[in-house]
């Protein structure tokens, strides 16, 4: 496993993570077993971050998380990461959702609090939450602090409101066909050095060559309606997966595993969490580390993917 530091600290992150929103019925894995298999093979395969939120299934994978890690005796050995949604971000709001998310986590401390939007209708004050954050970690609550989905700007100014604490992360979407983060984000994450954890690094599963054109099934989980599934974005993203094959066929990797192994070569700053619905999806991801594509197969796939236009205009 490869590992990349948080932010400018000293602490090292597996560069493939896990991201536990599986845990939830959005997703489907419900019950602890499923759930302890799965963190058990990740913790095995040398990954040591765990990417979870409180609305994830309303603190479902919080709970299944801190229990399994719990049980597996590896609490000091593990980042976890947690997140508070941007409704929680009054100064009592924060205590209060912070405590939530240590009793559900069943832990002493938080490693990385994430502010998971940004407040939209709430007006809270942004130096009111960073503040009260800052204090959590001088209260010993909370280790550090991160932000998800934030814009550049208010990356900002939220880190402006930090007097004696640096921010470490910043989380958002980032894969082979939805590459926003590319032309803000990432270059001022590598500016400031903050980690950028990228999440649906696979595209849902788009990317992983199960799912075609002729073949998008039926989803009874969160994907029903998304729009990378609808036909007219599935044609656009099928021609990235068919390259995903060959460079994989090339290197004996699955095309999800390519995917993956894009992302890290695209900035030392980048940590992909992988969601996984079982142990041998988290032991696939794992496999996305070590090994490098060569620089024409990464630029075939540079090539294709900035080609793809995922729109959400599809009704
Ligand atoms: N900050 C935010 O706002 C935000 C938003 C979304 C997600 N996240 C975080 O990011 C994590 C990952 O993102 P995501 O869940 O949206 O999507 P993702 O990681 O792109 O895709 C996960 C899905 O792909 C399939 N899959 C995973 N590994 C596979 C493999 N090796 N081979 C074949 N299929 C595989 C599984 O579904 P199937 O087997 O059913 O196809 C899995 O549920 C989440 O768990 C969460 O922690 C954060």
């Amino acid at each position: 496993m490869e590992f990349r530091y948080l932010g400018t600290s000293d602490v090292k992150i597996s560069a493939v993570s896990l991201g536990t929103w599986q845990f939830s019925d959005s997703w489907g894995v419900t019950d602890y077993k499923s759930a302890k298999f799965i963190v058990e093979r990740a913790i095995e395969l040398g990954i040591n971050f765990f990417d979870t939120a409180a609305v994830y299934g309303k603190g479902m994978s919080e709970r299944l998380l801190g229990r399994a890690l719990k049980e597996l005796g590896v609490r000091e050995d593990v980042v976890i990461a947690t997140k508070l949604p941007g409704e929680f971000l009054s100064r009592h709001d924060v205590f209060k959702g912070t405590k939530k998310c240590l009793e559900r986590l069943g832990t002493e401390y938080i490693d990385l609090m994430q502010v998971h939007w940004p407040p939209l209708w709430n007006n809270f004050p942004t130096c009111g939450y960073m503040r009260a954050l800052e204090e959590l970690i001088h209260k010993g609550v909370i280790r550090y602090i991160g932000l998800s989905n934030f814009p550049v700007e208010l990356i900002d100014s939220a880190w402006s409101c930090l007097s004696t604490e640096d921010l470490v992360s910043e989380q958002i979407r980032y894969n082979l066909v939805e590459r926003d983060a590319e032309k803000e984000i990432i270059p001022y994450a590598e500016a400031y050095g903050l980690s950028v954890f990228t999440w649906s690094p696979l595209a849902k599963g788009a990317l992983t060559g199960k799912y075609t054109p002729d073949n998008l099934p039926e989803f009874d989980d969160v994907r029903r309606g998304s729009a990378l599934f609808h036909p007219d974005n599935m044609k656009q993203i099928y021609k990235v997966v068919s390259i995903l094959k060959e460079i994989g066929e090339r290197h004996e990797k699955a095309p999800a595993q390519v995917a993956l192994n894009w992302l890290l070569m695209s900035s030392d700053n980048v940590i992909v969490i992988p969601g996984a619905k079982n142990p041998k999806q988290v032991e696939d991801n794992a496999n996305a580390s070590g090994w490098r594509m060569t620089l024409d197969e990464w630029l075939r796939l540079e090539e294709a993917s900035s080609r793809v236009r995922v729109s959400r205009v599809v009704w």
